[in-house]
């Protein structure tokens, strides 16, 4: 049956050989590219399907973009965007880019998932906003290790700034995440600014934690070979900020004999 799966998902892959792959050794799809075609996902800071139309603009322009059209998100599936949430994009429409068929999501069908223009504006979905000039910050990390900074550090960090890190080491590997500092404006569950850490090749599956304050967080190992770091700040009051360091380890190492110091 498992077998079965995988010469399943392989035959796609190799189909999808463009968009959706494994490249030297590393699983290559949808947020390796998220930010080529300058249209992202973005949900409330209360959690998934919470932003009206008014509020998903707001959110939009608030980081200087606004709301993805049709068009723009169909460009973006089309080298690769994959997201699994529905958002207003603009015109008050809602859907979703599907490049990689699933049952749990898009009903097996390819292309954006379409709700159409919504009557309702006070429905709540999440959003897809466009900006091809959005802030440089982040990146997709591939090394085997890695020390990830916070935007400028040593020196404070500036104010709205959003970036992802997408973490991805070799098939059969996994992540270890260790604080080496840590400084981010403080305030009851993170709602200002924050890193939150995924285990997952997005912000959408694989919420692991959002930390924010002067404690250093625990280290943190990834289930799979990819991870998603995620660094918020808003309009006011920033801090020391933060690094960390990434290690790849062979996945079948851990078992037996591999310990966390
Ligand atoms: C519009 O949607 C909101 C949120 O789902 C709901 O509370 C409201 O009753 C809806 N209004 C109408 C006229 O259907
Ligand atoms: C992990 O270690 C095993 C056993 O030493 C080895 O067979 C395998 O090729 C290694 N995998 C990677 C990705 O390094
Ligand atoms: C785990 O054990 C193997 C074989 O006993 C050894 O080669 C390897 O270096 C060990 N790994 C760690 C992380 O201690």
């Amino acid at each position: 049956m498992r077998v079965l799966a995988f010469l399943w998902a392989l035959g796609f892959l190799l189909n999808e050989a463009q968009a959706w792959s494994i490249k030297n050794g590393i699983f290559h799809n949808s947020i390796w590219l998220e930010r080529a075609a300058g249209v992202y996902h973005r949900e409330s800071r209360k959690g998934k399907y919470q932003l009206t139309y008014r509020e998903a603009k707001a959110v939009c322009k608030y980081e200087g973009g606004s709301l993805a059209t049709y068009d723009q998100l169909e460009a973006a599936r089309q080298i690769g965007f994959h997201v699994c949430a529905a958002g207003w994009f603009d015109k008050g429409r809602v859907g979703y880019p599907i490049v990689k068929p699933g049952t749990n999501c898009g009903f097996g069908r390819v292309g954006i998932i379409d709700y159409g223009y919504r009557l309702n504006k006070s429905e709540k979905w999440d959003v897809y906003c466009y900006n091809p000039n959005a802030k440089e910050c982040g990146g997709v990390l591939t090394n085997q290790q890695k020390i990830i900074q916070s935007p400028g550090f040593p020196a404070e960090y500036q104010d709205e700034q959003i970036c992802y890190w997408h973490i991805r080491v070799r098939l059969g590997e996994r992540i270890h995440l260790h604080f080496l500092d840590f400084d981010v404006e403080d305030d009851t569950d993170c709602l200002a600014d924050y890193l939150e850490v995924y285990d997952s090749y997005d912000d959408v599956s694989g919420f692991t934690g959002r930390f924010c304050g002067d404690y250093l967080p625990e280290d943190i190992i990834s289930t799979g070979n990819v991870m998603t770091l995620k660094f918020l700040s808003d309009a006011s009051v920033s801090a020391g900020g933060f690094q960390l360091q990434y290690t790849a380890f062979n996945a079948s190492l851990f078992s037996h004999n591999y310990t966390t110091n």
